[in-house]
């Protein structure tokens, strides 16, 4: 006799009814009456929870009535209709116990907070909200991989230890096995990174870009998928320190391309999740956030609003809204900023482009004015900024003017360099922050829940 996953059992009850099976899973809640104990179990496959009557003729009866919820459970039994409110249950004709649970088990029936399940991220994986979170941001992974596959692009693996810092904003985790109190001084007195395990001062990778654009310019179009890192010390629900990026980089193409790549990338997630996650997406569209469904739904079929920055920040200056950052061209965009774009004046998804060259990576294209460059950020309701990339400076001269510019020096990038004189081309490219679009997809509103184990100023738990 085989396991059955409670997800297959749902998608095709015909096919068990009146059959014995064996299901395995956690106990959620446990009722019991005089001549029949009431199980409710749920294996992770799916949202859903098999219910299961297990009578008083079972030989250790008195062990399964004295079980809680927590407890890891085999279960054998007939599958028949039932008269509730779900399609079918289980009679049992064995309850084994396989591993039990302590009576303080911190998921308990009654409804908890999601900070509260954030103390408990070892077990919130059993809880609604958050395995449904888990099992989206599977799908999302695996959509991903389809929809830049079907189009061409290679999985290109890029490097996690790098000496460089790809977007110049000096938020990185060092890498070193120096000892951290009598680290081998140079003739400055400052720790001698020569000494140290790679010869060289290392970090984490804040983004696989400038390996990318190098693998892009071999195989055409690749695509990363992988975790960066960044130490920045933002306490937002929207920042954390480790955070898995996508980012395809494609030669040969521009700016327009990308937007374009972007959007189709983004509807496409949605798609996947409203079509391989309805129960899922039902259950955020009604716990989560009301109307998301409709929300996906809408974007999927609509085109992306775009925008040039110096547009951008007339819209927010003629809005006769009172922000906490003022309105002023040559200033980033505050989050505030983005969420007014997106969610009040154009209520839906927009790529803002051409932004001033001062406030963006050394890497993007200048435009002919001089003062901007040919970025964009593709910000989405409920999140704003999903989206970071740009066509990549391709003109030698003009790169090694703008390293200079920000303090950059060449022969740290001596092999970035290389890439415009070794046959360069147009090339262009875009990260997507993965638990972003979890977020957006998802509708919740911290990305500490959409990662399992989040890292965060002051907390590595778990
Ligand atoms: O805009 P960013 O910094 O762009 C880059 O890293 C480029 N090298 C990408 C490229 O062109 N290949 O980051 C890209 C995206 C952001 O739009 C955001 O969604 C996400 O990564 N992101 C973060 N997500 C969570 N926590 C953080 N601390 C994040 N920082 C950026
Ligand atoms: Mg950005």
């Amino acid at each position: 006799m085989r396991r059955v996953l409670i997800k297959e059992l749902f998608s095709t009850p015909e096919k068990f009814f009146e059959k014995e099976i064996i299901v395995k899973g956690w106990v959620r809640s446990l009722r019991n009456s005089k001549s029949f104990s009431f199980i409710v179990v749920n294996d992770g496959s799916s949202f859903k929870d098999l219910q299961i009557i297990a009578g008083e003729g079972l030989s250790n009866y008195s062990e399964i009535t004295a079980m809680r919820t927590g407890f890891a459970v085999s279960l054998k039994g007939k599958i028949v209709p039932s008269q509730g409110k779900q399609p079918l249950e289980m009679q049992a004709v064995s309850v084994e116990i396989v591993g039990e649970a302590p009576e303080d088990y911190p998921l308990q029936k009654k409804a908890t907070s999601l900070e509260f399940l954030r103390e408990v991220a070892h077990v919130r994986g059993r809880s609604n909200t958050i395995s449904n979170v888990l099992r989206v941001r599977h799908h999302l992974a695996m959509a991903t991989h389809q929809f830049f596959h079907e189009r061409g692009f290679f999985y290109a693996h890029t490097p996690i230890i790098t000496a460089s810092d790809c977007e110049g904003a000096g938020e990185l985790f060092r890498v070193s096995t120096l000892p951290v109190n009598d680290a081998p001084k140079d003739d400055k007195g400052a720790p001698d990174f020569k000494k140290d395990y790679f010869g060289t001062e290392t970090f984490l990778a804040v983004s696989g870009q400038l390996e990318a654009e190098a693998l892009a310019l071999s195989l055409g179009a690749v695509y990363t998928f992988g975790p960066t890192f960044r130490s920045e010390n933002s306490h937002t629900s929207r920042h954390l320190a480790e955070f898995w990026m996508i980012e395809p980089e494609v030669a040969f193409a521009d700016l327009d391309d990308m937007a374009d790549l972007a959007a189709d990338y983004i509807k496409y997630l949605i798609n996947w999740a409203l079509e391989k996650c309805p129960d899922e997406i039902d259950f955020f569209n009604l716990r989560i956030q009301k109307g998301l469904k409709d929300t996906l739904e809408h974007v999927r079929s609509s085109s992306f609003q775009r925008v040039t920055y110096t547009e951008a920040i007339e819209i927010l200056k003629k809005s006769g809204k009172k922000f906490d950052f003022p309105v002023e061209w040559g200033a980033d965009l505050q989050t505030e900023h983005e969420r007014f774009l997106t969610e009040e004046h154009y209520k839906a998804p927009v790529i803002v482009t051409d932004y001033p060259k001062e406030i963006k990576s050394f890497y993007m294209k200048e435009n002919s004015d001089g003062k901007t460059v040919r970025a964009m950020d593709v910000l989405v309701p409920g999140v704003g900024e999903i989206i970071g990339g740009s066509q990549r400076e391709d003109d030698l001269e003009v790169l090694k003017r703008k390293m200079k510019e920000k303090g950059l020096k060449e022969e740290d990038y001596w092999w970035y360099l290389d890439l415009r004189r070794f046959g360069g081309c147009p090339h262009a490219g875009f990260g997507l922050g993965f638990e972003r679009a979890v977020m957006y997809i998802t509708g919740v509103q911290n990305i500490r829940d959409a990662i399992p184990f989040p890292r965060f100023p002051g907390n590595a738990n778990f």
